[in-house]
């Protein structure tokens, strides 16, 4: 063998390895930036030999050519749906009647895996070559989208051979394996929001999303998909004879698997672990529509039969419904606090998930155009998790005729002042800067708990207060006389001594919260949060430059523009001229139980080997006294660290800027002269 075929061979090794490590281990071992690097000298080797390349080479996810239609494949065996129950005694006569029809001395043990809502697909291997993949079809006959589930990057496309590794067991000749494909929760918006920018329909929730992206004729596009996979079962096989067996052998084998399966012996506690994430399923990163119960013994599943499409052997406990279709009575106009005009659905009372809804939002206007959404529709509502519920869209076959259509207003609701639209986004917008609903609103977001947290100043008071014309800026809070509020509906000296005092307390928030109540576009908590850190004083941020302001972690450019922009603004700066001269401190956050933090404010890049600490404990170091450490030295730097052997750009950079250059044993004085 030539290097060149050497070299190769062993880049796909490591590929396949580094997959294995990202996918189905959870834990990479090398950035992204690395892979990709082993990635495109694969892809350069392979453009000179051809020859070389063979259908399960990491680079041939993605075939090309759209296809005509999907081909028809039979399953070897007939893929399975599941019961669904509701309640814990339902699944105590599941298992009542398991027991009764079980041989006798059968032992229960079970294993409960979250019930993910994407798309279940059926995967053969041939001697470890990943042949057909297929969805499930009606059970018997699926469709052939091998072409589709080769470009998911979490689907082997041949099961690594590890011989060498006597404690992995054989793949045998044939395997079929069986999971479900899903869009990860985090990417469904992003997706949507791409889709919709060019001009196609977005997915109505993730399960929809991942079946659209497989069972689509270009597999380019499925490439282009974060689809994942996480696979539960081996259709057919070697006889593994537990479920919880199953699990460890695919993972061996280099399958994913979800890693919120659990083993118990008692269905008690399996119980109790389906209601945990019953409370906590927002926080999984797929849509999951409930637990799977599994007797864990597969022999006594096998024992056990199907009743009608159902195994007898398990069982899925179903959360609440996240959706309903109920009738959208009126479209209210909302003004949000930077002037966009969100309708907002008042719909016939339901209940999602435990909680009534009357109201949703409709998001934007061109999305009501794009879904024809009219009023009267009987639509469908959504809630999931923490998110404000919304509108998915109507049921066009319940229309009687009567429904009319929702238009976009041409003037704000409130001011009566003239609407825009900006270029790039679908919001409309009210650009009257006097308009009161959207003052109104920044008093509210200003004095709410999430940013000065001042309390008695909810909505009503709000309005109250820039009705009144007592404040017209948000520094005017500051200003407030006893005798003013006084005057106002409601008013009596203990309550407006209260809001006084509230209003003194915030005087106190840390720099972050003042940040997040000057209501800057697109600053929220983490944003606001990152710029304190970075920056420690308004002052500092007021002056920063955007391509500054964008080099910071957690803060892109539209953040970085958006804060330039405001602070640009003479009325913006002078509110806090004005709230700093009233006693407004502005200072960064110190956190309960934190001593002294001696590096806070000061940003550290390290170059080469310190001879005391590794690169990582170095970072945890300054870390954890309160400084930051990023990787290249910008005018942002105030030290750069350096050991042995140190990077010629790091330390030319340095010099430029007249960045001071440090040792490891300078770093640890600074910390301990300080610290005492
Ligand atoms: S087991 C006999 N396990 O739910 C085995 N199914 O309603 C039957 N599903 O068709 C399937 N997550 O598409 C199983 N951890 C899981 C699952 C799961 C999602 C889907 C699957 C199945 C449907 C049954």
């Amino acid at each position: 063998m030539t290097d060149e075929r050497q070299r190769l061979e062993e880049l796909r090794r490591l590929i396949r390895y580094h997959d294995y490590r990202y996918y189905v281990l959870n834990s990479p071992e090398i950035s992204d930036a690395a892979y990709d690097a082993l990635f495109r000298e694969l892809q350069a080797i392979e453009a000179r030999h051809p020859e070389w390349i063979t259908p399960d080479s990491p680079t041939q996810r993605v075939s090309g050519e759209p296809q005509a239609g999907f081909r028809r494949v039979r399953h070897p065996r007939p893929i399975l749906s599941l019961a669904s129950v509701t309640s814990d005694e339902e699944v105590w006569a599941w298992l009542d009647r398991a027991r009764r029809l079980a041989p006798k001395g059968a032992r229960f043990d079970f294993v409960v895996e979250p019930k993910i809502d994407g798309l279940r697909v059926v995967l053969t291997y041939l001697d470890g070559q990943l042949r057909v993949g297929a969805t499930r079809g009606d059970g018997e006959v699926g469709e052939d989208i091998t072409a589709n589930l080769r470009t998911v990057r979490d689907v082997p496309l041949s099961i690594p051979l590890r011989k060498d590794d006597p404690s992995v067991p054989p793949v045998p000749r044939r395997l079929v394996v069986s999971g479900e494909a899903y869009l990860p929760v985090s990417r469904f918006a992003a997706l949507n929001a791409e889709l919709e920018k060019s001009g196609e329909r977005p997915f109505a929730n993730p399960r929809n999303a991942a079946a659209g992206s497989l069972r689509q004729l270009d597999p380019r596009v499925t490439a282009a998909r974060p689809i994942r996979l996480f696979t539960y079962a081996i259709v057919d096989g070697d006889g593994v004879p537990t479920q919880w067996e199953v699990l460890h052998r695919l993972r061996q084998w280099g399958f994913p698997t979800t890693p919120d399966a659990r083993h118990f012996d008692r269905l008690e506690d399996a119980l109790a672990y389906v209601h945990e994430w019953m409370a906590r399923r927002s926080e999984l990163d797929y849509e999951a529509d409930g637990m799977v119960i599994k007797i864990n013994d597969l022999a006594l599943q096998e024992a056990l039969g199907v009743a009608g499409r159902d195994p007898r052997g398990a069982v899925a406990f179903k959360f609440e419904p996240r959706e309903a279709v109920t009738r959208l009575r009126e479209v209210e106009i909302q003004v949000g606090s930077m002037g966009t005009l969100t309708p907002v659905a008042v719909l016939d009372p339901v209940h999602i998930g435990g909680v009534r809804v009357e109201h949703a939002t409709l998001h934007n206007f061109q999305d009501v155009a794009r879904k024809d959404i009219r009023l009267g529709d009987m639509v469908v509502v959504r809630r999931a998790g923490d998110v404000i519920p919304y509108v998915v869209g109507p049921v066009t076959s319940l229309r009687t005729g009567e429904e009319r259509p929702i238009e976009a207003p041409k003037e704000c609701p409130v001011c009566g002042g003239p609407v825009i639209q900006r270029p790039d986004e679908v919001a409309v917008y009210c650009v009257n800067v006097s308009c009161p609903a959207i003052f109104v609103r920044r008093l509210e977001v200003f004095a709410s708990r999430g940013a000065m947290d001042i309390e008695g100043l909810g909505s009503r008071v709000a309005h109250q207060l820039v009705d009144s014309g007592l404040v017209r800026d948000l520094s005017d809070l500051y200003y407030l006389r006893e005798e003013d509020l006084l005057r106002l509906e409601g008013f009596a000296r203990k309550r407006a001594e209260n809001l006084l005092n509230a209003v003194e307390a915030s005087k106190e928030r840390p720099l972050w919260r003042v940040l997040v109540g000057l209501g800057i576009r697109h600053v929220g908590q983490a944003a606001a949060q990152a710029l304190e850190q970075h920056y420690g004083s308004i002052d500092a941020i007021m002056r920063a430059r955007q391509e500054e302001l964008q080099a910071i972690e957690g803060i892109g450019p539209t953040i970085a523009r958006s804060v330039v922009e405001f602070f640009a603004n003479p009325a913006n700066r002078r509110v806090v001229e004005r709230m700093r001269a009233a006693g407004v401190r502005m200072e960064p956050e110190r956190r309960a139980g934190e001593g002294r933090r001696p590096l806070e404010g000061l940003t550290f890049v390290i170059t080469g080997t310190l001879p005391g600490m590794s690169r990582e404990e170095a970072t945890a170091y300054i870390e954890a006294h309160g400084g930051r450490v990023t990787d290249a030295v910008s005018r942002n730097t105030d030290f750069l660290v350096v050991g042995e052997a140190p990077g010629g750009t790091k330390m030319r950079r340095a010099q430029e800027l007249g960045t001071p250059v440090i040792d490891e044993a300078r770093l640890r004085e600074m910390v301990e002269q300080q610290a005492r």
